[in-house]
């Protein structure tokens, strides 16, 4: 009797469970799946972004209460993804908006529809203005296989040590591959981290496939560009995001070198005119301008596309960048760490020789790939350049912290070495005349 009870009991659950299975053959499911945040730059918000195998409605509920009863609402909208594998694979991506956060308060919410709900998850909700610290993960080059940096990145984000994440471009390799079955694995993959904190990203030549569509549709960045380039504000930073592939994937459409080099002109007037209140200008791009690694990359080249840009003369951006006082210049690709003494035209302009951070007289480059995916690390070139700093062919991620107006410190984090701080700077600068380098 009992259990006979007990099996059926059983058998129940297991029904349940299968009709609960992602995208199980068969039982498309109506569960969210691959549920993600980011910051669409408008104080106060946050957009959920989630993936389901069916249509269906696009809601959040969300409250400020760890358990029970969820009391607010926001309804959002879907598109269809239609991959561009053989199998031409169909999915729907949800957005929502929720608007009118409390800054700094904390958040628990769920997504989907009354045919299917998320778990919950657990987020802060930006704080406003300029006067406050914020904190972020920053890498790139994290795939489904072998993402050495994800279970610390995880802890971190469970123990709150972040605001923000900074992907710098190549996710999965490739969220295309599989017929996009990677990119689905890969987001499932991050969620633990990016359902919590606003994933914030650029897109790599990993996303090159079918007009980078993967990228396009996964995720949800500010402005209306599909995320191929934005900025945003972070308490005492500007942050902008571009695509250095516009310059390598030219088939794509050459006009677009163009068209985000004005953007990026335009953006960098408006933030030097708003850079009493936010000094820091950070840039972020996929391929770098200069490193020392071993291989054949652009960044090995004197004359690389990024710095110099097309045929050595159109549209560089190291010139633009420097012309505009940018401080920052985050970038990966090649899957090491490197930090650059500050630098322009291959000439190193330390603030001073013994604090070369302090009042540096050009931007300071640090390129971030390291933090594991299917093709392991980038060797560096025998000897160092004298305009590179340092180097760390171990598998890692920076933490990046935004102190104040004057400071901001960083720091590479070891996964090869337990966790183990490896690299650990300051940049000083001032806020008098910020602009100029001169
Ligand atoms: C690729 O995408 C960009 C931006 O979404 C678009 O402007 C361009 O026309 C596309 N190129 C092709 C060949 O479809
Ligand atoms: C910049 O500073 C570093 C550290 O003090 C030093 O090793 C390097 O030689 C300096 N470079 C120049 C060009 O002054
Ligand atoms: C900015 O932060 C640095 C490092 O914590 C500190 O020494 C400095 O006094 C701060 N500046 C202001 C204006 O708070
Ligand atoms: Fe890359």
């Amino acid at each position: 009797m009992c259990s006979l009870l007990g099996w059926g009991f059983l058998c129940c659950l297991l029904l349940l469970f299968s009709s609960g299975v992602q995208g199980a053959p068969g039982t498309p499911s109506a569960a969210p799946e691959q549920v993600h945040l980011s910051y669409p730059g408008e104080p106060g918000s946050m957009t959920v972004t989630w993936t389901t195998w069916v249509p269906t409605r696009s809601e959040v509920q969300f409250g400020m209460q760890l358990a029970g009863h969820l009391p607010l609402r926001a309804q959002g909208t879907f598109s269809t993804f239609v991959d561009g594998g053989v199998l031409r694979r169909k999915f729907y991506i949800h957005r929502v908006t929720l608007r009118g956060l409390l800054p700094g308060a904390e958040y628990v919410y769920r997504c989907g529809s009354a045919q299917g709900w998320s778990r919950r998850f657990r987020f802060r909700a930006l704080k406003n203005g300029v006067h406050w610290s914020p904190r972020l993960a920053v890498y790139g080059d994290l795939g489904a296989d072998n993402p050495k940096a994800l279970p610390r990145l995880r802890r971190d984000t469970l123990q709150g040590m972040y605001d923000a994440v900074l992907h710098v471009g190549d996710f999965a390799y490739n969220m295309d591959q599989d017929n996009a079955r990677v990119g689905d694995r890969f987001m499932r993959l991050i969620e633990p981290v990016a359902a919590s904190l606003p994933y914030m990203t650029c897109p790599g030549n990993h996303e090159e496939r079918y007009n980078f569509s993967n990228y396009k549709a996964r995720f949800s960045m500010p402005g209306d560009n599909e995320g191929l380039w934005y900025s945003w504000d972070l308490g005492p930073a500007h942050i902008i995001s571009f695509s250095t592939e516009v310059y390598f994937f030219l088939h794509y459409g050459r006009h677009l070198v163009e068209k985000q080099f004005h953007w990026l002109e335009s953006d960098l007037q408006k933030a030097n005119k708003n850079r009493v209140a936010r000094p820091w200008i950070i840039t972020m791009g996929h391929r770098p301008m200069y490193c020392s690694n071993a291989d054949l990359d652009d960044c090995t080249w004197h004359e690389s596309k990024v710095r110099k840009g097309l045929h050595g003369k159109l549209f560089g951006l190291e010139d633009l960048f420097y012309k505009y006082g940018v401080d920052l210049q985050l970038w990966a690709h090649e899957h090491s760490y490197e930090r650059l003494w500050p630098i322009y035209n291959y000439q190193v302009f330390n603030g001073s020789q013994e604090t070369p951070y302090t009042h540096p007289r050009g931007p300071v480059h640090i390129i971030t790939g390291s933090a594991g995916c299917e093709e392991r690390l980038t060797p560096f070139a025998l000897f160092p350049r004298p305009w590179s700093a340092v180097r760390v062919k171990e598998y890692g991620y920076t933490r990046l912290h935004i102190r104040n107006g004057t400071h901001v410190h960083i720091q590479q984090v070891s996964d090869d070495q337990d966790g183990k701080i490896v690299d650990d700077v300051w940049i000083v600068r001032p806020l008098h005349g910020r602009r100029m380098y001169l």
